[in-house]
């Protein structure tokens, strides 16, 4: 299979698997998982490490696939998500936290974990020192530019929350001296889903300025945001052309700074967005003098995208090839007028009953899941040629219930 697929499974693999497990369903292709781990491998030197961004995808059947396609670390928001990788094998070591107002209860939790805080603010940091005098820490900067696939995942520059501006540097450096912190990594992530390096060049350049300004660095950290596609007509990014952009910047502050640094990524969608479709079935036809209603057994409480982000997902008919295109707004089973997934889309012959894959949701779909409406989550497989391994169980009532935590009445 070719490395820039995105996955669409068969007519015949959709039936088995809905048959067996219902609709909907979010199917993931293993090899696909694998392809993209070994394609950024290749684009970036030996000495790049990729830290996953484990918050795009949690299933630990995914990490497990990409702990074995050579992922090297995780990167976490929380200390579950600490928790989670560590269950999956990784090593405290093979771990960053990369908190965001993270409290004082929070870092004593991660620092159980003996995994590196990555910290994002002076407040944190003076905090941080206070409880964790001669720590190790890690800095998360930011470069004062960013970049996304829209505005709403953007990370970088003044109107971000996220990361210790320039300006505040001499403080940030005033308070590794005060409370004697360790500095091993610098950091920055500039936003999720680019595909131009031009913004990240400049990224990697001021925080390769501001590296240059720390002794005895382990690591430099540039965070992920790799695009993906969203639709089959887009060009894959070329990754091998940021891997160029930044090989020049590093070489030269290696030899600023007298001995090799270790890179680290930290790729979240990139890895695991084209991985996956969610399956659904079409339940209902119904129209309006304005519009062509496509109605499907699923909604954003499986994949807020489309409503949070604005976000375009392919949709294909995959019970038909021939037939007739008609333009339809596909529109999902939960009681809010945002739940679209897609306006104005051509389908072919649309139908009650037909299987539809709306494609590219590995990332950000089953993770920000809810269960809005008191609807289950979805269901979720992996499929690797062609075995198919159930990988999360169709939630009932009584799971759902018990995970809410309600107490008695
Ligand atoms: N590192 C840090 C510190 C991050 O905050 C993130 C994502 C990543 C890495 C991974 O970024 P990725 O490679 O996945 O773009 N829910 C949004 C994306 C939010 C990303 C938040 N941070 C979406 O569905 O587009």
């Amino acid at each position: 299979m070719s490395s820039q697929n995105v996955f669409i499974p068969t007519l015949d693999q959709a039936q088995t698997i809905t048959a067996q497990y219902g609709s909907p369903v979010f199917v993931t292709d293993k090899q696909t998982i694998v392809d993209r781990v070994q394609t950024f491998k290749k684009s970036f030197s030996k000495q790049t490490k990729i830290f996953y961004a484990v918050k795009a995808n949690f299933n630990p059947h995914v990490l497990s696939v990409l702990k074995e396609a050579g992922v090297d670390g995780i990167d976490t928001v929380s200390p579950y998500e600490i928790a989670l990788a560590k269950q999956c094998g990784f090593a405290p070591t093979q771990i960053i936290f990369t908190g965001n107002a993270s409290s004082d209860q929070e870092l004593k939790e991660v620092m159980q974990h003996e995994v590196l805080c990555n910290i994002g603010s002076i407040s944190e940091l003076e905090r941080f020192g206070r409880l964790f005098n001669g720590a190790d820490v890690s800095l998360r900067l930011n470069p004062g530019v960013g970049d996304g696939e829209n505005q709403n995942v953007i990370t970088g520059g003044q109107d971000s929350k996220f990361g210790i501006i320039q300006r505040d540097m001499p403080i940030a450096k005033a308070l590794l001296s005060k409370y004697n912190l360790q500095l091993k990594g610098i950091h920055c992530h500039i936003g999720s889903g680019f595909y131009e390096t031009d913004v990240f060049a400049k990224a990697v350049y001021l925080i390769l300025e501001q590296a240059a300004t720390f002794a005895n660095l382990d690591f430099i950290d540039f965070g992920g945001g790799f695009g993906v596609r969203y639709q089959r007509s887009k060009d894959p990014i070329n990754l091998p052309s940021f891997g160029n952009a930044i090989v020049d910047m590093v070489k030269n502050f290696e030899a600023r700074n007298g001995k090799p640094i270790e890179i680290r990524f930290e790729p979240g969608k990139y890895l695991v967005s084209e991985a996956t479709c969610l399956l659904s079935s079409i339940t209902t036809r119904k129209s309006t003098e304005e519009k062509d209603f496509v109605c499907i057994d699923t909604g954003f409480h499986h994949l807020i995208r489309p409503a949070l982000y604005g976000s375009t997902h392919e949709i294909i008919n995959l019970s038909k090839t021939v037939g007739k295109k008609e333009r339809v707004t596909v529109v999902g089973n939960v009681c809010e007028s945002t739940d679209v997934f897609a306006d104005n889309i051509e389908l072919i012959d649309p139908n009650e009953g037909d299987l539809v894959a709306i494609l590219s949701a590995g990332a950000y779909g089953a993770s920000m899941s809810s269960v809005y409406n008191l609807r289950p989550y979805a269901a979720e497989v992996i499929v690797d040629g062609d075995a198919i391994a159930l990988t999360r169980a169709p939630q009932s009532f009584d799971l759902m219930f018990k995970g809410l935590g309600f107490t008695q009445l």
